[in-house]
């Protein structure tokens, strides 16, 4: 078989995660012409890819070398590694993408007196995570019978198929809407690149270098923002001392005024509303906040 020369990037194909996906690869600078039955889309601004499928199927398809890399949940990749067989290649979670955070949480009936997880001996509990649960159970000794359901798993309870569940939490209104209340959160989640543990060492390898870069600077400057603002010389030192985030600011002169600067700083999260009046009060004056969209170093 010929070695790929193009990168492929497996996604989900429709789901919470597809649309800021996309945004986020389109921030990388890739762009794609969809195809008729819109499960592949050609990438025309470079040589990379696009496979929609189903979440559930991701971590499989880069293991099978069919898709290089993918986007999808820490949930779905870590139940993957815990439950794939030993002759599937290892896969590693190459970033974290920063969106779609949820939480596999242990959620019980709101009536029940659950404290802690020790009281989970000898119960049902519904998951589509019998992996991560089993580990998580094994490692507090805990002997619970797992009773594994692709979907619905919020009704199992009503249902009298398990005393209660182990399922993703974003809002939580799901688990209201069924008289459940979370109990214990097993892993904190959010959607990440994985990848082979081993990257290729072909064009596909230069590839994946090069979207991982692009990635790490749309990340990085994702929460930033650029401060600008003048202050007297004299109150240069009070307001870096507020500066959100510690940065070292750059400093330029101001024409026609030799008492004046233009202060600039790249601030590492939001810049809020306060912050900005205690600044004001240390002597700065014409203050911008501004989104940072690209940052390369
Ligand atoms: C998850 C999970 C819950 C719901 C929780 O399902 O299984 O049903 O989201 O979200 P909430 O706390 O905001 O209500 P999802 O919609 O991702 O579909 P899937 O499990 O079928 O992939
Ligand atoms: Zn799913």
């Amino acid at each position: 078989m010929k070695p790929r020369d193009r990168l492929r990037v497996a996604m989900q194909k429709s789901g919470r995660l597809t649309e800021p996906a996309l945004e986020l690869l389109r921030r990388c600078g890739l762009s794609f012409r969809q195809s008729r039955d819109k499960l592949f889309c050609f990438g025309e601004s470079e040589p990379v890819d696009l496979l929609l499928v189903r979440d559930d199927d991701i971590p499989g398809l880069i293991a099978q070398g069919v898709c290089d890399v993918g986007i999808v949940g820490r949930n779905v990749l870590d139940e993957f590694r815990l439950t794939a067989g030993v002759e599937q290649a290892p896969l590693a979670e190459l970033r974290a993408l920063g969106f779609g955070r949820c939480r596999l949480s242990i959620a019980v009936p709101q009536e029940s007196a659950y404290r802690e997880p020790a009281q989970l001996a000898g119960l049902r509990i519904a998951t589509s995570y019998p992996g991560l649960l089993g580990a998580w159970l094994r490692e507090r000794g805990i002997e619970a019978g797992v009773v594994t359901l692709a979907g619905s798993v919020e009704i199992a309870p009503k249902l009298g198929t398990a005393d209660l569940i182990c399922d993703l939490v974003q809002s939580g209104a799901t688990l209201v809407a069924n008289q459940l209340r979370e109990a214990d959160v097993l892993l904190d989640s959010e959607a990440v690149l994985a990848g082979p543990a081993e990257l290729p060492g072909d064009e596909r390898g230069d590839l994946l270098a090069l979207l991982l870069k692009r990635l790490d600077g749309v990340i990085q400057v994702r929460e930033s923002r650029l401060l600008l603002l003048q202050a007297p010389r004299c109150a240069v030192e009070a307001v870096t001392r507020l500066l959100p985030g510690g940065p070292q600011p750059t400093l330029l002169p101001v024409a026609g005024q030799p008492e004046q600067l233009l202060l600039q700083a790249l601030c590492a999260g939001e810049v809020s509303w306060r912050q900005l009046e205690e600044i004001k009060k240390a002597g700065a004056r014409d203050m911008f906040v501004l989104p940072v969209e690209k940052m390369l170093t």
